[in-house]
């Protein structure tokens, strides 16, 4: 039988993927309270609908960066891809959010070489970069590939100095044989000789800043929660933010997304995109970040499940439920487009400011 919404995508993959795999998939840091909170702030906030509007016709295309998307829900960075889609790997996800008209963010670890994933994709991609001021001859190399390739951003992912410690999958890590990075074979060495992976303690809004110079391609910050941080993107001229705690995977106890998002909204006052990811599983989900600022959502877990579970054909029907999801979201909620969505639409908290 059909899955009827993401969570049965979850319970299916939980059953299909090696038990490390799947550890690695759901953890968060530490204790997870940032995972849980991702999802129970979406759940705390209250919808207001309006009644008597015209929802005959519900338009969800868009445009992120200047370029058209059929709809405000993107595919995350994330991997390994496994279970169903392991021999494709993410040329599989990239079938899938073409498919439907979405946007892709290849990551820098993924199994399948950048060059790969744009040849099987139909959608726009953006490149997720790991780098740091060691590896920036590694960056500039990677860079130049994917604007070659057709990548049209490159997200830089800022939260990531180190990797956060995931105590549910730290013992089982090594029983899973994890697939070489496509990406890195044949890259440069590391720009002072040391042993390193992609990202580093090292990297600051210096190396922003040399990252524009060595690109015609605009800049997204991933994993900005704060204002502070918000505005100093825009100081160095990035064309775009996304509000995220790395899926609760990074430092625990932050923000749940939607909850830091407002602040990023407020501070960074039109003069950039701003989306979230983070624990969006549901239409509604992505109703509520839209009515808090973000341009677009981006998922990661749901369609690493869909993948495991039955390929692409999983992955862009997981996209495909949240898009239908949000559709119905929008016609009950009286907002038949993506511009009547505002922040009326969720309920004042004092945590949110609302109209
Ligand atoms: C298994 C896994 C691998 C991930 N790998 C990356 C990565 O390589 N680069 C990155 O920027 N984010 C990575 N992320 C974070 C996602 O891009 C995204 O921020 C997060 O998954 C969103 O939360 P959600 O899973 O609740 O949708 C990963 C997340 C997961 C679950």
């Amino acid at each position: 039988m059909q899955p009827i919404n993401v969570f049965e995508y979850e319970e299916l993959a939980r059953q299909r993927l090696h038990p490390a795999l799947w550890n690695n998939y759901s953890a968060g840091a530490n204790d997870e309270v940032t995972l849980r909170e991702n999802r129970a702030a979406f759940e705390r906030l209250q919808l207001r609908p309006r009644m008597l509007v015209d929802v005959s016709h519900i338009d969800l295309r868009t445009t992120l960066l200047g370029t058209p998307v059929a709809m405000p829900i993107g595919v995350a960075p994330s991997g390994p891809v496994d279970g169903a889609a392991r021999e494709e790997g993410e040329c599989a996800t990239a079938r899938a959010a073409g498919a439907l008209g979405a946007l892709m963010i290849a990551n820098t670890g993924s199994a399948r070489p950048l060059e790969d994933i744009a040849g099987a994709a139909t959608g726009p991609l953006w490149f997720q970069l790991y780098f740091s001021s060691r590896t920036r001859t590694r960056a500039e190399w990677l860079v130049q590939r994917a604007e070659k390739a057709g990548y049209q951003a490159i997200v830089v992912t800022v939260d990531s100095p180190v990797f956060g410690y995931k105590d549910r999958s730290e013992r089982t890590e090594d029983w899973f044989d994890w697939p070489p990075l496509g990406n890195l074979i044949d890259a440069p060495p590391t720009d002072d000789g040391s042993e390193e992976d992609n990202n580093g303690a090292a990297i600051t809004w210096a190396d922003i800043e040399w990252l524009r110079t060595v690109t015609r391609l605009p800049l997204v910050l991933k994993g900005v929660l704060t204002e502070g941080d918000a505005r100093l993107g825009v100081e160095h001229g990035v064309a775009g933010i996304v509000v995220s705690n790395h899926g609760g995977r990074q430092l625990d106890t932050v923000a749940a997304s939607i909850d830091a998002l407002p602040e990023v909204v407020d501070a960074v006052a039109g003069q950039c995109e701003v989306y979230l990811d983070g624990g969006v599983r549901r239409g509604t989900d992505v109703l509520k970040a839209l009515a808090l600022g973000a341009r677009a959502v981006f998922v990661g877990r749901p369609v690493l499940w869909g993948l495991a579970v039955s390929g692409a054909e999983g992955a862009q029907h997981v996209l495909e439920l949240l898009r239908d999801e949000l559709e119905l979201a929008m016609a009950l909620a009286g907002r038949p487009t993506l511009t009547s969505i505002d922040v009326s639409l969720v309920r004042s908290t004092p945590r949110h400011r609302t109209s």
